[in-house]
């Protein structure tokens, strides 16, 4: 008979571990000074897992297993805070930040240099985040300053945030300790976050900002799983069982506490080095990875922020100095609309040139009419426009109304391309042309189905686009394998020979794999990841178009939506014509699946760069030795495939204690089977 383990001994070793990890995540995550190798992580992760997995019993919600939690709940509950989260004056310019210091020293009859602690101001989405010894109790947004909403479920899901506080040498784990900060999405993140957006038909998010409200607001935890979300702590709210003396000794101790503080944030001895660090702010904004808007200034003793109080919502101890924008002003010359390849409608300005940023812009999407209608913009109007996460141009207002002023902006009733009707459900934001014949929507068509990832057709620019849906030529997007060179030398400004090289590249796109086929089509929601899935599962255009929704609903990250987009898609009589007739044009390669290959129903999920192979091909090698090819570690995840620079997901591998396997390991795996 075995012998039952010691319980409490297990207990001791699944709380060293705890803390072991806890400690580990606060230099990989906080301080962003690792001490430990991934494997060794990995080890103490797995060690957890195997514990908590056999004494399910001894799991709590504060185990770094524990991020991701349960399902979608319809709305979020409300949270009162203890106190209200006040907001900040602003100072416009220098002389209002002198003018600010000096009735600082009049109201508490100083004389002498008031000390302060300039902070970056973040622009993010401000939270609460409350500590009941030691634990995060709950989480929640701003608000309007007294109720906010209960985001505790996704902000656990933020690697940043510890969800239980470290013990620092001097000081106590507190009763309570309430602490303000700002989420943030970090701009490289929000750039590639909407760059994937766009391939999927997804509306875009606007800016930073929005994409990290609209992460934190989701319902279902894993979605805000999926964003790489940060965390900078500034303020405390209230705390019961420790005292700090001023806001440095604040920031220096929740640092302790395992808190991720900005690194920025200076003391200054009096206002005018609060005028140098906003200056040199200035300057290096753009080479932070997160949207900073401004300074704060705060006072940093406590007593006489204290003695100070508040005005109207605002701390007469504080205030805010925004950074000259990175913005220019310009006129709207006209709203255009603009149809993309699945038939929705983007309103785009375009603009009287501007330079902004070094770039020069002449046109601006503005989203959808939502966004339009919440910022009234009009055309003739004058706006503030701003680079969003210093890439892509948006209105930020209008700062002068056209005169006289133009009527409201209205969606088109029809078509502005092809004059076919539009549909826009009730309630949503979309607008779509529903004429799959529409130019627009054929042009942006052709351009996908030509791209580097689909058929890989060289050559095929905006012209080149333009001109053949134009011209008549190309109706469908299999006209493009029947066009002849003489067709093409017809066109505007088309010589011969480049008419010969377009033809040539056409036809050296026909052999080509049946991934990369299903990407080209074009389905809403399908990528190119969901291409190669469905590629290996169906084998052939014929048996993916015959799928019915179950079945594609079988197949791991494919979703009731998008397998309805699927079904929609083959449905379309049209559209299967298109495919039969395509199908006749190509030589497809079958993707091949050895029958027991090394990697046989086995989860993997690629990070990084490989050196030996693209991340197409390792997708398609693993498929083909009967692997499965996930965009996300779970806990189903048997392994995590670690290439250079790696990202979040390597992370969360080492959390849930994925087998992670090294480029050179990962080639053994491979052809080991062979
Ligand atoms: S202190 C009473 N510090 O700015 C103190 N706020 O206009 C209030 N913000 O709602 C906050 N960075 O969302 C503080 N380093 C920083 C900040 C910051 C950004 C935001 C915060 C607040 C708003 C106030």
């Amino acid at each position: 008979m075995m012998m039952a383990a010691n319980p409490s001994k297990i207990e001791a070793e699944i709380q060293k571990l705890r803390d072991q990890i806890n400690h580990h995540n606060y230099l990989y995550y906080v301080l962003d000074q690792p001490e430990i190798s991934d494997a060794e992580y990995d080890k103490l992760m797995r060690r957890l897992e195997a514990l908590e997995h056999e004494h399910p019993e001894l799991v709590t919600a504060d185990s770094p297993t524990q991020r991701v939690g349960a399902a979608p709940s319809e709305k979020f509950a409300v949270v009162r805070h203890r106190t209200m989260m006040m907001s900040l004056a602003n100072a416009m310019n220098a002389e209002e930040m002198v003018e600010f210091d000096r009735r600082i020293k009049r109201f508490l009859k100083i004389e002498g240099d008031i000390e302060y602690v300039a902070e970056v101001k973040l622009d993010g989405l401000s939270v609460e985040l409350v500590y009941e010894d030691g634990k995060l109790a709950v989480a929640s947004t701003r608000g309007d300053g007294i109720n906010g909403e209960d985001v505790t479920a996704n902000v656990r899901t933020i690697k940043s945030v510890p969800l239980r506080l470290l013990k620092p040498k001097r000081l106590p784990i507190p009763k309570l300790l309430e602490v303000r900060g700002e989420v943030i999405l970090p701009k490289r993140a929000f750039v590639k976050l909407n760059e994937e957006r766009e391939r999927k038909g997804e509306p875009l998010f606007a800016n930073p900002r929005n994409a990290a409200a609209g992460s934190l607001r989701q319902l279902d935890p894993r979605v805000t799983a999926s964003r790489p979300l940060d965390i900078f702590l500034y303020a405390p709210g209230v705390l019961e069982g420790v005292e700090f003396q001023s806001q440095w000794e604040f920031l220096q101790s929740i640092k302790e506490y395992g808190l991720r503080v900005n690194p920025e944030s200076r003391v200054c001895r009096n206002v005018d080095e609060v005028l140098e660090y906003w200056n040199r702010m200035s300057e290096r904004r753009h080479e932070l990875d997160y949207d900073a808007d401004g300074i704060v200034a705060k006072v940093n003793s406590y007593a006489l922020q204290a003695q100070l109080g508040e005005v109207s919502r605002s701390p007469r101890w504080a205030i805010a100095y925004k950074f000259k924008a990175q913005q220019e002003e310009t006129r709207i010359e006209k709203i255009e609309v603009q149809v993309g390849r699945i038939g929705s409608l983007t309103p785009v300005a375009k603009l009287k040139p501007v330079q902004l940023a070094g770039v020069t812009i002449s046109s601006a999407s503005l989203h959808n009419l939502d966004e339009i209608r919440r910022k009234d913009i009009r055309e003739g109007d004058t706006v503030m426009l701003e680079r969003a996460g210093d890439v892509i141009p948006y209105v930020v207002r209008v700062t002068k109304k056209g005169h006289p002023r133009a009527p409201e902006f209205q969606m088109p009733k029809r078509c502005p391309e092809c004059g076919g009707a539009i549909v826009h459900e009730e309630g949503e934001v979309g607008y779509f042309c529903v004429n799959a014949n529409c130019p627009a929507r054929m042009r942006e068509s052709i351009r996908h189905f030509a791209s580097k990832n689909c058929m890989n057709i060289d050559g095929f620019g905006d012209k080149l686009v333009a001109q053949l849906v134009e011209s008549g030529l190309v109706k469908e997007l299999d006209d493009l394998y029947k066009l002849k060179q003489e067709q093409l030398a017809q066109l505007e400004r088309m010589g011969e020979k480049s008419a010969r090289n377009i033809i040539d590249n056409i036809d050296a796109s026909r052999k080509t794999t049946l991934d990369r086929v299903i990407n080209a089509l074009g389905i809403r929601h399908v990528g190119e990841h969901t291409a190669r899935q469905l590629a290996t599962r169906f084998q052939t255009l014929e048996q993916l178009a015959r799928a019915n929704e179950e079945e594609l609903r079988a197949i791991r990250d494919i979703g009731p939506e998008v397998a309805r987009s699927i079904r929609e898609y083959f449905d379309e009589p049209r559209n299967l014509k298109v495919v039969e007739r395509l199908a006749r044009e190509l030589e497809i390669e079958r993707p091949r699946v050895r029958a027991g290959g090394p990697l046989r129903d086995k989860s993997v999920v690629l990070t990084g760069t490989l050196e030996s192979m693209t991340r197409e091909e390792a997708e398609r090698r693993i498929l083909e030795s009967g692997g499965r090819v996930s965009s996300s570690v779970s806990r189903k995840t048997d392994f995590v495939v670690v290439g250079a620079e790696p990202g979040s997901k390597l992370r969360r591998a080492r959390e849930l204690g994925v087998k992670t396997l090294e480029e050179k390991e990962f080639l053994e795996m491979l052809g080991g089977g062979r």
